[in-house]
Order: structure tokens, then C-alpha cells, then sequence
């Protein structure tokens, strides 16, 4: 099949990477980050996550968050709302997008949302009920698409299942999550076909963690499928630096600059983005994991000392 055109970009980075990222930002820099992301180019920014902040503190300003952002006509700024607690409050801080989170792993959903698979559907069902009533757009999660860090390998169909459930609630995209980042190409290929079987291809999304190194591989192998949406993270954020091998998501300049290379558009401004990766990273006083980000970095730090 031919690699799809035009490829749409959800940056994660200010929900999924700083989620993980151990301290607390204050909440001007978050707004900061995700308007500077926008200006970018990137169409979707997820802003931040309506949870518990006993569970996830680093979310806890959710409410001052998304109220404060500057919004650029035509970007979308999901958040998640793993309940219907969650989706009430992202609405009344005017949320024109949310995203339900389910598992495919009854350990992790345990684990993640502290209930078993079959009650989070019900939770979802509820909170897409709402979306529909208040004419919210609605993103739907399937996290351990390919292993669990708890029960190991997951199976196509168990994912599928799942992913069947959110499209059927009416997610008008369903967003296949690598949580741990342990699948190969030929492993992303057959979960992403058992998908496709339930859910149009046009509707899927690829969510890929890169700690063992596959996610551009599994990126690329999505697109030969006719995948053509897929979350990343500026600078790689995430991962958890007290978890020898943790990592975040694929990062978005490394995306962007695949992407590019192939010939696909995606709007986004490569070098402005690589300079909030440094930003950030400069901020939170960590190294970018973005290949790209630092090969840039490396490139202009030379032109600057030959000048
Ligand atoms: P629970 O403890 O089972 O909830 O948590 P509960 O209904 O029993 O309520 C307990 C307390 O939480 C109560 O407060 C509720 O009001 C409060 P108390 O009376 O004790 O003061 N509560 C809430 N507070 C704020 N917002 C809410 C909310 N709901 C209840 N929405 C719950 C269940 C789902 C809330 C909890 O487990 C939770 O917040 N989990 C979030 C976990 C999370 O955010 N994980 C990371 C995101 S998922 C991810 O990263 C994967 C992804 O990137 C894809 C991939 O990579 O695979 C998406
Ligand atoms: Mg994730």
C-alpha cells in the first residue's frame, strides 16, 4: 500500500511526558509549552489530564490549565477524562475535546484506573453519553497494545476487543498505546490488522513509547498499513528517571523528521519545534531524547562558534 500523504501529529508531551517527569512545573510553563507547541504546527496538543491528583499530582492544576490557554483557531486540545467526574470538570474548563482510557490488560487497568476492564467501559460508556450531550469530541486509548508490564505478551484480539468498545461509544479516533514500548514491527503490523478489522484504519492512531528503540521502525510499519495519526512527545518527554530503562513516547522532532524524509506532510515547523525542545529540556534541567532535537542542537551550537 502507499505511504499516506499527509499524516496528523497529536503531541503528547504536556499530559503524557510531563505526567512522568518527576517534579512539578509550574502552571505559566505549561501554558507556555503547549501554546509555543501549537504555534509550531502541531494540530492537537493534549493539554493535561482530569485525574486524581492524589494519583497523578503532576496533573493536578488541570482545571488552571486548560482554562489558561491561548487557543489558536483549528488546534485541538484534548484532555483525559478517565471518568464522569473527570469529564464535568474538564467541561465546565470549556474542554472541546476529551479522551477515555482503557487497557488492554486487566493488571494495567487495574493498576492505571483502579478498576477491571469490563467496569472502565461502563465508566467510558458514561462519559461518552456526556461527550455526545455537550457536542464534545471524544479520543479513545488502548494502552499495552503489544506487552504488559505486569502480565507480559497481550494479544492482538484482546486489543481489538477494546478498541471495537471505544469506536462503538463513538471515539472518532482510537489511539493504540506501546505503553512500554516492547513492539517490533511485525508485532505492531498484526495487532494494528486485528484492529482493522473492527475499526476503519482512518480512525486508528499510533501511541508508541519508545524505550526499547522500535518506535520509528513501528511507525514506519503503521504507515505501510495506511496509518496515518500518531501521538509523540517533544524531546522524548517522559519516562521516569528513578526506572532504569524507562522512556517516553517517540519524540516529536524524530516523527516529524521521518516523516518529512518520506515526502508526507504534517504542517509542522521542524526547527521551531526542535528550539522548545531545547527550551523545555533547558527548564526541566534534563537531556532532549530526540536524536533529532540533539543533532540540531549540535548543528547550530557549530555555526555559532564559527561565527
Ligand atoms: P479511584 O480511587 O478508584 O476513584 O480512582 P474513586 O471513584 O473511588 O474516588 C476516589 C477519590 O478520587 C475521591 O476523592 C474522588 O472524588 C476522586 P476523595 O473522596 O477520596 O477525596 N476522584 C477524582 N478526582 C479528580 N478527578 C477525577 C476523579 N475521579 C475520582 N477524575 C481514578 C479512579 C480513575 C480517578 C484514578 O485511578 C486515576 O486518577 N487514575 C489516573 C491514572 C492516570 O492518569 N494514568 C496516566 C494516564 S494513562 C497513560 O498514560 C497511558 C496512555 O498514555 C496510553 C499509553 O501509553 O498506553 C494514555
Ligand atoms: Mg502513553
Amino acid at each position: 500500500m502507499a505511504l499516506p500523504r499527509k499524516v496528523r501529529i497529536v503531541e503528547v508531551g504536556p499530559r503524557d511526558g510531563l505526567q512522568n517527569e518527576p517534579g512539578e512545573l509550574p502552571t505559566r510553563i505549561k501554558l507556555e509549552l503547549i501554546e509555543r507547541l501549537a504555534e509550531a504546527g502541531l494540530p492537537a496538543v493534549e493539554a493535561t489530564a482530569f485525574v486524581s491528583p492524589k494519583w497523578i499530582p503532576q496533573m493536578a492544576d488541570h482545571t488552571e490549565v486548560l482554562e489558561g490557554i491561548r487557543r489558536k483557531p483549528g488546534v485541538s486540545y484534548p484532555v483525559l477524562t478517565p471518568n464522569l467526574k473527570g469529564f464535568e470538570a474538564a467541561l465546565a474548563a470549556g474542554a472541546a475535546e476529551v479522551a477515555i482510557f482503557g487497557a488492554a490488560s486487566e493488571a494495567f487497568s487495574k493498576k492505571n484506573i483502579n478498576c477491571t476492564i469490563a467496569e472502565s467501559l461502563e465508566r467510558f460508556a458514561k462519559v461518552a453519553e456526556a461527550a455526545r450531550a455537550a457536542k464534545v469530541r471524544l479520543r479513545g486509548y488502548v494502552s499495552c497494545v503489544v506487552g504488559c508490564p505486569y502480565e507480559g505478551h497481550v494479544a492482538p484480539q484482546s486489543v481489538a476487543q477494546v478498541a471495537k468498545a471505544l469506536h462503538e461509544m463513538g471515539c472518532y479516533e482510537v489511539s493504540l498505546g506501546d505503553t512500554i514500548g516492547v513492539g517490533t514491527p511485525q508485532k505492531t503490523q498484526a495487532m494494528i490488522e486485528a484492529c482493522a478489522q473492527h475499526v476503519p484504519i482512518a480512525q486508528l492512531a499510533g501511541h508508541y513509547h519508545d524505550t526499547y528503540g522500535q518506535a520509528l521502525a513501528n511507525i514506519y510499519a503503521s504507515l505501510e498499513l495506511g496509518m496515518a495519526s500518531f501521538d509523540a512527545s517533544v524531546a522524548g518527554l517522559g519516562g521516569c528517571p528513578y526506572a532504569a530503562g524507562a522512556s517516553g513516547n517517540v519524540a516529536t522532532e524524530d516523527v516529524v523528521y521521518l516523516l518529512h524524509g518520506l515526502g508526507i506532510e504534517t504542517g509542522i515547523d521542524l526547527d521551531r519545534l526542535a528550539e522548545i525542545g531545547r527550551w523545555i529540556c533547558g527548564v526541566l534541567g534534563r537531556e532532549s531524547s530526540s536524536k533529532v532535537g540533539r543533532a540540531l542542537a549540535a548543528q547550530l551550537e557549530k555555526a555559532k562558534n564559527a561565527a
